[in-house]
């Protein structure tokens, strides 16, 4: 078994294994010259050969232990009717959904797997082209982090309007979080029956909410979506990211169904060593600021990381997505230096 799946299994392993989020994007030259050749960013994602021959990309170049489907997490809501786009240096905008009649229109499960096809044909040419040790981990959005794009029509530091739309119109928010769940239970299953590994699940803007908030609408769908998904593929182990959390992480880790915790780089490495660590196996936590910086800072910083968890297995990665502005030889430095290793 490769060295990732065994370490997600919970089994011993020698090293801890690498990843990172967003290795296949704009910091490596190869990918810009693929997603050029795609169009647009969605053109790239709806397109399974080049989409596969962007996620093999970071796994030809660097050797990462496992490879990340080429995709994004608002393709479910492209797929549900919303428009959606992205525009350069701007990020996504989506037409909003804002009242009953909105929800309505979104409301049809049946119309997604048609949009998302494309996405199944990808994770299945992942499959043939992957070399055996390398598993392929499947993906989506949480609930309350797609309803945030959703609600506001693109992303918003401290996610301000789809927070007061869940206190000032909490039924239709309530729709707007069942609806999402169902949907990406149907997603994820048809991504697994595809070949997908292993599933990690991203609520990105989970710190937005307030303690009590964070456990009714991040936590709850989550633990809805993997136990209703591990009623039919037990064996599928599960990665959940609520980013900007703090100390409700410590929640999560209570979850049986939950296998894998990936932390955000703002969390104390040593209260993680202590409350979560012995818990669940951890992923993540390298600030990507690093991997702009020069090698020596970069280094130190990786010998922090490595020596605050080394008490427990867990997977090496950032604490949030590369930036483009990331050095490619720093990344290099990284799996090298995690590759040697030796618990
Ligand atoms: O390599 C991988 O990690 C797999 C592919 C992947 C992408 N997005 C590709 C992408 C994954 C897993 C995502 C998840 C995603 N998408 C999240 C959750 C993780 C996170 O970063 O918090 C979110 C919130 C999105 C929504 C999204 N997609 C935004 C806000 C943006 C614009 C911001 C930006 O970085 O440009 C995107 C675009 C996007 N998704 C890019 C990539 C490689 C850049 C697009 C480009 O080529 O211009």
């Amino acid at each position: 078994m490769s060295i990732f799946l065994k370490c997600v299994n919970g089994d011993p392993v020698h090293r801890p294994p690498i990843w990172f989020m967003r290795q296949a994007g704009r910091y490596l030259s190869e990918y810009r010259s693929t997603r050029k050749r795609a169009g647009s960013f969605l053109d790239l994602c709806y397109n399974s050969e080049l989409a596969t021959e962007v996620t093999l990309q970071p796994i030809d170049r660097f050797g990462f232990d496992a490879a990340i489907l080429f995709a994004d997490i608002l393709l479910i809501l492209d797929a549900l009717g919303v428009k959606v786009q992205f525009i350069e240096g701007h990020g996504p905008l989506l037409d909003p959904v804002k009242n009953k009649k909105d929800i309505q229109r979104i409301s049809d499960l049946g119309q997604i797997h048609e949009k998302l096809f494309p996405v199944y044909e990808t994770v299945k040419k992942l499959k043939k082209h992957l070399p055996k040790d390398v598993p392929l981990i499947g993906f989506a959005g949480a609930p309350w982090t797609l309803a945030t794009y959703l609600i506001n029509g693109k992303g918003e530091q401290g996610s301000l309007t789809a927070k007061k739309f869940l206190i000032e119109n909490n039924e239709e928010f309530e729709e707007i979080i069942n609806l999402l769940t169902d949907a990406t239970i149907e997603y994820l299953i048809m991504q697994i029956r595809s070949g997908a590994d292993v599933i990690k699940i991203f609520d990105s803007w989970a710190g937005a909410l307030n303690a009590d908030m964070v456990l009714r609408y991040s936590l709850k769908p989550i633990k809805k979506i993997v136990s209703e998904i591990k009623k039919k593929h037990p064996n599928i182990p599960f990665i959940v990211f609520p980013r900007s959390v703090n100390t409700i992480y410590s929640n999560f880790s209570n979850e049986e169904c939950f296998d894998v915790l990936a932390v955000d780089q703002f969390l104390d490495r040593k209260w993680i060593a202590e409350n979560i660590q012995p818990k669940k196996i951890i992923q993540g936590n390298l600030d990507p600021l690093f991997l702009t910086q020069k090698e020596d800072t970069l280094i130190q910083e990786l010998k922090k990381v490595t020596e605050d968890f080394k008490t427990y297995p867990y997977v090496f990665n950032l604490g949030h997505g590369i930036t483009p502005d990331a050095k490619v030889e720093n990344v290099e430095l990284v799996v090298n230096f995690i590759k040697t290793i030796k618990f």
